[in-house]
């Protein structure tokens, strides 16, 4: 199979991680004898400084013309005092509004091998698998107006929160849709008891749901779901909720995996091409040790093979290999514990590398 991959590396350690999901992208093809090509676009900070601004055209034709796009992360100290219509995370909301990306499923899983990972009990993460389905080019990040100005001699500032209708449905069918295919229960998560928009989304779901009649639906408020997120993580199979919500509960999510480095995610449009993204920043704290965790991408890129490519046995072959890495003792500094194998992203990404190629020689 020949596919073109556009990989947006952007800031920080989003150029460390995306090099490495690369590499193992490169081991897939050849283990399984498939040609992907790599195309590589500016976005973020690194595309202000160079061209001034934040997603040049040529990125976004780049990714148009792709099969799939894989994105590191944007951002950092150097780009926060800057006017913010060249913030770099403006190229990353742009280009997800350029592809009509609505639906972003952040998947978090139990690995057996990290419970000793993570702050939360073992018997409070055990065989977590949730899926968060999160309304991604809607809601407070893209509503206008969002400005200050003064009135009557005060400083004001508004952001506005606006959905379509349509907008709520195809996402929340889409969780339906998901969950029809796993554990048969999907979780809207809202602020009825305050937002109009959030009265609006239950509404939505109540709809959406009597399509669905094998599915069982429970709305839950916002705050009681980010509590309910590490008290009993396990009542949850599909969450589905709108823009900012789902961006709070993912990074909460991640601890359940080990890691904010554990989390990849998969950004979904009608038509295509898809965009592939680990949940997290572009780290400043960690950015050039050669201590990020690669995983997410690397985990990202499975999704890819799965959902933009239909190659499920390479899927599978990537998820394995980390799994197989993992049970072995390797960990990067974020998920470290004593009498493991402590490894930079570079020997990390060798060994996933490794793994996936010597499984071939042993089938
Ligand atoms: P962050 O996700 O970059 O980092 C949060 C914490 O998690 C940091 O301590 C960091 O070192 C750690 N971390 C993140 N990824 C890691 C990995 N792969 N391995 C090990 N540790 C990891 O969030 P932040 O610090 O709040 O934001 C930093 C910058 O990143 C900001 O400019 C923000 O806007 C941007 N950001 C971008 C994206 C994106 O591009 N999708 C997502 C989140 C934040
Ligand atoms: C994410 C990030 C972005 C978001 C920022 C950088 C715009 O936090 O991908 O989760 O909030 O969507
Ligand atoms: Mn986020």
């Amino acid at each position: 199979m020949k596919k073109r991959i556009a990989i947006l590396p952007g800031d920080g350690i989003g150029k460390e991680v995306t090099r490495g999901a690369v590499e193992v992208l490169q081991a897939i093809g050849e283990r399984f004898g498939h040609q992907f090509s790599f195309s590589y676009g500016k976005i973020g900070g690194g595309a202000v400084d160079e061209m001034g601004t934040p997603l040049p055209d040529e990125t976004t034709r780049l990714c148009k013309d792709s099969d799939a796009v894989l994105l590191g992360a944007v951002g950092g100290p150097k780009w926060d005092q800057i006017p913010v219509h060249l913030r770099p995370e403006r190229g990353l909301l742009k280009i997800r509004k350029e592809l009509d990306l609505y639906a972003n499923l952040r998947p978090t899983l139990y690995y057996s091998s990290l419970a000793d990972a993570s702050p939360l009990k073992k018997e409070v993460i055990e065989d977590v698998d949730l899926l968060m389905v999160r309304e991604l080019t809607g809601g407070l990040y893209f509503g206008k107006p969002s400005e200050r100005s003064t009135q009557d001699g005060r400083d004001v500032v508004v952001d506005t929160l606006f959905y379509q209708k349509e907008e709520m449905t195809r996402v929340i069918k889409l969780a339906f849709e998901l969950a029809q295919n796993r554990g048969g229960k999907v979780t809207s998560v809202d602020k009825a008891n305050v937002l109009e928009s959030s009265r609006m989304w239950r509404e939505v779901a109540e709809e959406v749901a009597k399509d669905f009649p094998e599915v069982t639906l429970e709305h839950m408020l916002v705050d009681n779901a980010a509590m309910q997120m590490v008290r009993n993580p396990k009542q949850f199979d599909v969450v589905v909720t709108e823009n900012m919500f789902g961006d709070i509960l993912s990074d909460e999510a991640s601890v359940l995996t080990g890691s904010l480095g554990m989390l990849p995610s998969a950004s979904i449009s009608e038509k295509g091409p898809y965009l592939y993204e680990p949940i997290h920043g572009s780290a400043p704290d960690i950015e050039g040790q050669n201590i990020a965790n690669p995983l997410a991408t690397i985990l990202s890129v499975a999704m890819m093979l799965r959902l933009s490519f239909g190659l499920e046995e390479e899927a599978q072959a990537v998820e394995a290999s980390v799994n197989e890495v993992l049970n072995n003792g390797f960990r990067t500094k974020d998920i470290a514990s004593p009498g493991k194998k402590l490894v930079s992203t570079t020997e990390m990404v060798e060994e996933v590398k490794a793994t996936i190629l010597d499984n071939e020689a042993t089938q």
